[in-house]
């Protein structure tokens, strides 16, 4: 019977990626198979994320969960991967003795090895290294599971902001090399995938060395994505503002699978703040880039990150903040109570605000954001959006759901949609397409149209606005978009 590995998440879309890279590679090496269920699990890993919370004593709390299931069965393997790992490193081992494993978010691609020396030695293994490049080398390719796929391109970051811990717990930045990307994207369109989201902590600052002995920055390597055959649409995230440069401006101008849709964390939008945080750039800057995307794009929606509370921010640079998200128009963004991170430089610094006060802010500026993106919804009513079909909906297995450009959620009947292409129907279910909808053929009509619009981009007409997704009419399938 195949061996079980449960891996418990915390953090964000980068750690979830590493998460599959890391079920990724024990599959290939031991054979493992994922499970949702602890208990059923010969290995258990935890993959952890310290940017924002109090995660060492989250990380202990759940290894101590685990201890339980391991008293019981002392053959399980215990391991922590991730940002917490890669701080503590082998102290990890001294407070939780019966952890076996720990890995740093560069070593991963390890787990094997490590693997093999703790079930050989019953010695725990620790590597948090930082061994750059190798981790994009030695990972298998990537399983593909549905339309969507994240690619990672580059690793770490070098902008050390005052407040993040990133630096530290990633390491500095390093890209992968473009000819690799090209062809790991090249293997996901082969499988069906069609939308592709590059990923880093720093994606504008990519520059992956090409086989020509020249390097590629991200507005190139985008141009030659959206050439790949069967990829109809790219995202990026995440970015930093002062990166954010005219030649990513004109790739926006140029390709038209580049999404409607920017993530371009400000932080802040007072000045004085910037400039403690070491953010490198001032409001008025951050403006003048989202004015010249919107001069190419005028509809793009533009998402950011905001923290609320970062040492000695006064009522004025608060109201900065509030004033900028107005100017700015932001779609549904995310925002932080700033959160003092051992071994940053703002953890130093003097915060004599109340948390009473930065909580308050808080809620002030999320609930105008909140207006603000439903606003932006009730505008798409009445719109044609082109969604990519990812499966049924959560809520009704009667309806579908794929993702617009600003990364709404559309729901939509599948039954009772017109024949949009065809004038008869299918002759069987093997042959049923997505361009006929309704009509005799197939033996379930909803099932018919399910499984072939899948992984499809289709055109939607919006009906209506709810909180968290909106509802549609499907007008028409349509191929993957050439550029
Ligand atoms: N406190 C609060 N928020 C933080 N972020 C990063 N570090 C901190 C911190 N110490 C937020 C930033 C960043 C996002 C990924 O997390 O807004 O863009
Ligand atoms: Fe952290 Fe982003 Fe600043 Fe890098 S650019 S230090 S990841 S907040």
């Amino acid at each position: 019977m195949p061996r079980k590995l449960h891996i418990k998440t915390f953090g964000c879309q980068m750690n979830e990626y590493d998460s599959a890279r890391m079920a990724d590679a024990l599959a290939a090496s031991h054979g493992f198979e994922a499970t949702d269920n602890p208990a059923e699990a010969d290995v258990l890993l935890l993959n952890t994320c310290s940017i924002r919370e109090k995660a060492q004593e989250k990380v202990f709390s759940q290894l101590g969960l685990w201890r339980e299931l391991k008293t019981a069965r002392p053959d399980l393997i215990i391991g922590v991967g991730g940002c917490v790992a890669s701080q503590e490193g082998a102290a990890i081992i001294r407070r939780a003795p019966y952890v076996n494993l720990v890995f740093g978010p560069q070593t991963l691609h390890r787990l094997p090895q490590m693997l093999d020396s703790v079930l050989a030695t019953r010695r725990p293994a620790v590597d948090v290294s930082f061994p750059e490049i190798e981790k994009f080398d030695r990972l298998p390719d990537p399983r593909v599971d549905g339309a969507r796929a994240f690619v990672s391109i580059m690793e770490g970051c070098s902008k050390y902001c005052s407040f993040c811990v990133v630096p530290y717990t990633r390491g500095e930045e390093f890209s992968r090399p473009f000819d690799d990307v090209i062809a790991e994207v090249v293997h996901l369109a082969e499988h069906g995938v069609r939308e592709v989201i590059l990923l880093g902590q720093n994606v504008n600052a990519y520059r992956g060395a090409m086989h020509t002995g020249e390097f590629a920055d991200l507005a190139l390597l985008i141009r030659y994505l959206a050439e790949i055959d069967g990829i109809g649409r790219l995202r990026f995230t995440t970015s930093h503002p002062q990166v954010f440069n005219e030649r990513l401006i004109a790739a926006y101008a140029e390709v038209p699978k580049l999404a409607n849709h920017l993530h371009l964390p400000v932080q802040s939008g007072s000045d004085r703040i910037l400039a403690l945080m070491k953010r490198g750039h001032t409001a008025l800057e951050y403006k003048s880039k989202i004015r010249r995307l919107r001069e190419v794009r005028p509809d793009i929606s533009v998402t950011t990150d905001i923290i609320v509370g970062f040492p000695g921010e006064t009522e004025t640079d608060f109201a900065a903040t509030m004033n900028l998200m107005e100017d700015m128009n932001f779609d549904t963004s995310f925002s932080f109570l700033y959160s003092a991170r051992p071994g940053t430089p703002a953890a130093e610094f003097v915060d004599d605000t109340p948390r009473e006060i930065k909580e308050a802010r808080l809620s002030r500026l999320q609930s105008r954001n909140t207006e603000m993106a439903a606003a932006i919804s009730r505008r798409m009513v009445g719109t044609t959006q082109r969604i990519l079909v990812e499966g049924p909906a959560r809520k009704s297995p009667r309806q579908m759901c794929g993702r617009t450009e600003n990364n709404r959620v559309v729901n939509f009947d599948v039954q009772g949609s017109t024949n949009a292409g065809r004038s008869r129907p299918p002759a069987s279910r093997d042959t049923c397409t997505s361009l006929y909808i309704a009509g005799a053929g197939c033996e379930s009509v909803a099932e018919c149209a399910d499984k072939s619009l899948i992984g499809r981009f289709a055109d939607v007409e919006v009906t209506e606005a709810l909180t968290n997704s909106l509802r549609g009419r499907l007008l028409v399938e349509t191929q993957a978009r050439r550029a």
